[in-house]
């Protein structure tokens, strides 16, 4: 292992200057001091706007491009692939918009029922707008997991792309991703991939993977509030989004409205920059995969420590092992609903979330929509063997 986690924690200074517990990372997690500095640097550094003959709109310029080149080496493509917006939702509202409207009414676009509503209703909208038919990619019986199978069933010669979830924010369910582009092999679907959850956790290589587009969001892995979208540079090239005139007539500058918050991308490039310094090798490409192939070991053993000791009054809702998953736990407690199970964790310090996150879908589906969801417990690459214990502690004690 490349990092020591009680090292990695003094970086942070909401985790070394507070008590508090943060299985919240779903939600968003804590970023580290070198990530506040690029922030507050970015303020001073790049605060003119892009585009003038001066040194300062220079700088801002160069903010923006060092960005772009860090966020290529995040999710594996190119820098004039990378688009920047706000957030995952806001950039996904406006992508899926245009392209479905360069598609034809009565073509089908296939959602699935594991996903954040950011994958759904943005597609949703656009679809009952354009005259858009829409199919579903239905859960498993079992563990939380999509039935690919589904996939397999829905698709028509009309279908035209698949929106589906890396990771669910819920239930931590992997997609089985190459699955899901053997089965569209060959027949030009494309495949957006909402990859906010499987960002803080996983390696992502969009070159090997195959797909078509990957959203992600800064917050979720030790960045700040930006979002973050790749899609092959031919497909970016033919989709023409609603734009204001005098902005850049080609991407990924066309896809990005107004200005962007150029302090945040300095934040977004040293949060990818973090992760790189946990890893080794002579680029940041080879850091991040060493990197991660670290923290995957790391988290699955916090996974394997809390699924293994779970008190008999808690129930896991999703894959019982670290096998297809992230260590995201959606839990009941018996006799508790979801909102007092987190409210006496708060007392104890400890940051969870209760009801259904946005995942909506997948909360109908399995009745739990109308019943007020469950408690999700969240680790992350800063979480500790003795957090966990302390939480396994509490639980058996609610
Ligand atoms: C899986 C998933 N997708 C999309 C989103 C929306 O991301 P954003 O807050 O950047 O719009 C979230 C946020 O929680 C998420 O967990």
């Amino acid at each position: 292992m490349s990092f020591d986690v009680n090292d990695l924690r003094q970086r942070f200074p909401a985790i070394r200057d507070s008590e508090a517990l943060f299985f919240d990372g779903p939600a968003g997690t804590q970023v580290p001091d070198s990530v506040v500095e690029a922030v507050s640097r970015g303020l001073v550094e790049a605060a003119s706007n892009v585009g003038g003959a001066f040194v300062a709109s220079h700088r801002s310029e160069a903010v923006v491009r060092a960005a772009r080149i860090a966020g290529a080496d995040f999710l594996g493509g190119k820098p004039e692939e990378i688009v920047f917006g706000p957030n995952m939702t806001t950039l996904t509202m406006a992508f899926s918009r245009a392209v479905l409207a360069g598609f034809e009414p009565g073509d089908r676009i296939v959602l699935s029922g594991i996903d954040h509503d950011a994958n759904v209703s943005t597609w949703t909208r656009a679809a009952s707008d354009f005259g858009i038919e829409v199919d579903w990619i239905e859960l498993a019986d079992e563990h939380v997991q999509l039935d690919l199978a589904t996939l397999e069933g829905v698709i028509t010669p009309r279908t035209r792309l698949v929106a589906i979830a890396g990771a669910s924010n819920a239930f931590g369910t992997v997609t089985d991703l190459r699955r899901v582009m053997d089965i569209v092999a060959g027949s030009g679907i494309r495949v957006f991939v909402d990859a906010v959850h499987l960002a803080p956790h996983e390696r992502i290589d969009v070159a090997s993977l195959g797909v078509d587009a990957v959203v992600c969001s800064g917050y979720k892995f030790y960045g700040p509030h930006v979002g973050m979208l790749w899609a092959r540079r031919e497909w970016l090239d033919v989709i023409e989004p609603y734009k204001v005139r005098p902005a850049p007539a080609e991407a990924p500058g066309k896809f990005e409205t107004g200005t962007p918050s150029f302090a945040l991308l300095a934040g977004l490039t040293a949060a990818i920059d973090h992760l790189a310094s946990l890893g080794e090798g002579s680029t940041r490409r080879a850091r991040l995969d060493s990197a991660f192939a670290d923290i995957r070991s790391h988290e699955a053993a916090l996974g394997y420590r809390f699924l293994s000791q779970l008190p008999d009054n808690v129930s896991v809702w999703g894959m019982p092992s670290m096998e297809g998953r992230v260590p995201t736990f959606a839990v009941s407690v018996d006799g508790l609903d979801a909102v007092e199970v987190a409210t006496r964790l708060a007392a104890r310090d400890m940051c969870v979330w209760a009801g259904h996150y946005y995942a909506v879908e997948p909360m109908r589906r399995l009745g739990l929509l109308d019943k007020g969801g469950l408690t999700r417990i969240g680790f992350v690459n800063t979480t500790t063997d003795e957090e966990v214990d302390r939480l396994l502690d509490a639980l058996t004690g609610l």
